[in-house]
C-alpha cells in the first residue's frame, strides 16, 4: 500500500524567523501522526534554518527547484550536489509556475530530474493543464507529453523513486480546486501512461501520485479518498501552521 505524503512548497514565502515559528508548530501539531511522509519545501534561503529544526522528526526537506549541472559557471543556480549537501530528501522538477515564469521546457525538466536521480534526491514532477488546455480537450494529451518527455532516458530502477504531483494550473492559488471526479480521472490516467512507460503493472501501482491546486483541510478528506491519490503538494494553506497540521491528521 502506497503511503501518504503531505508536502508543503512554501514557494517565495518566509523569512528566518516566520520560517521558524511555521516549522516549530508544524513540528509539535504533527508528531503525533509518524505514519504520514511529510515534506517542506522552503526557500532556498532558509533550507538549512528548517533542516536544523526537523531533525529526529519525521518531517523531510525538500528544495522548490534544482539545476541540472554538478558546478561551474551558471550564476544564480543551485546544483544537486549543494540541495543535498543543505540536507534535502526532495525536490520539486518542473512546476508550473517555473514553465510559465521562467520557460522551463520538458527537455529541461528532463534533465533536472534525470540529475536529481543521479545525486539521489527524490524529484517531484509537477505536471498539468492550462484551463485553455482543459477546454480543447487537450488535458491527456498534454499529461502525456509532460509524463514521457519529463522522464525520457530514465530506467524502472531509478523510476521507483519519482513521485509525480498532478497540478492543474487552473486550480493553483485559486480556492478552487478540481472536483475529485477529475482528479481521480486524471490520477487514473497517470497511472495508466507510467503502466505503459514502464511495461510494469507494479511501477505503475507503486507510484505516488499527489494532488496539487487549492487543497485544503475543507477538501483534503474528498480528495484524498480518491483511490489513485497518494498525498497532496499543497501551496497556500501549508503556509500555515493549524491548516497544513490539519492535512496530515486528515491524510
Ligand atoms: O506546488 C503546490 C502549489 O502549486 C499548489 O498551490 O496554493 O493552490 O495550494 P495552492
Amino acid at each position: 500500500m502506497r503511503k501518504f505524503l503531505i508536502a508543503a512548497n512554501w514557494k517565495m514565502n518566509m523569512y528566518r524567523q516566520e520560517a521558524l515559528e511555521l516549522i516549530r508548530g508544524v513540528i509539535e501539531q504533527t508528531k503525533l501522526f509518524p505514519s504520514v511522509d511529510i515534506m517542506v519545501a522552503p526557500p532556498f534561503t532558509v533550507l538549512e534554518t528548517v533542516n536544523g529544526e526537523i531533525q529526529n522528526t519525521q518531517i523531510r526537506l525538500g528544495a522548490q527547484d534544482v539545476f541540472f549541472e554538478e558546478s561551474g559557471a551558471y550564476t544564480g543556480e543551485i546544483s544537486p550536489g549543494m540541495i543535498l549537501d543543505a540536507g534535502c530528501t526532495y525536490v520539486i522538477i518542473g512546476h508550473s509556475e517555473r514553465r510559465q515564469y521562467f520557460h522551463e521546457t520538458d527537455e529541461i525538466i528532463n534533465k533536472k530530474v534525470t540529475a536529481a536521480l543521479k545525486n539521489h534526491l527524490i524529484p517531484i514532477l509537477c505536471v498539468g493543464e492550462t484551463w485553455e488546455e482543459r477546454k480543447q480537450g487537450r488535458t491527456f494529451l498534454v499529461l502525456n507529453q509532460q509524463i514521457l518527455f519529463g522522464l525520457q532516458g530514465i530506467d524502472n530502477e531509478k523510476l521507483s523513486s519519482i513521485i509525480v504531483a498532478y497540478e492543474p494550473v487552473w486550480a493553483i492559488g485559486t480556492g478552487k480546486s478540481a472536483t475529485k471526479e477529475q482528479i481521480q480521472e486524471v490520477h487514473a490516467y497517470l497511472r495508466g501512461v507510467i503502466k505503459e512507460f514502464t511495461s510494469s503493472n507494479e511501477m505503475a501501482f507503486n507510484i505516488r501520485i499527489l494532488y496539487g491546486g487549492s487543497m485544503n483541510p475543507k477538501n483534503a478528506q474528498e480528495i484524498l479518498s480518491q483511490k489513485d491519490v497518494d498525498g497532496g503538494l499543497i501551496g497556500g494553506a501549508s503556509l500555515n501552521i493549524d491548516s497544513f497540521s490539519s492535512l496530515v491528521q486528515i491524510a
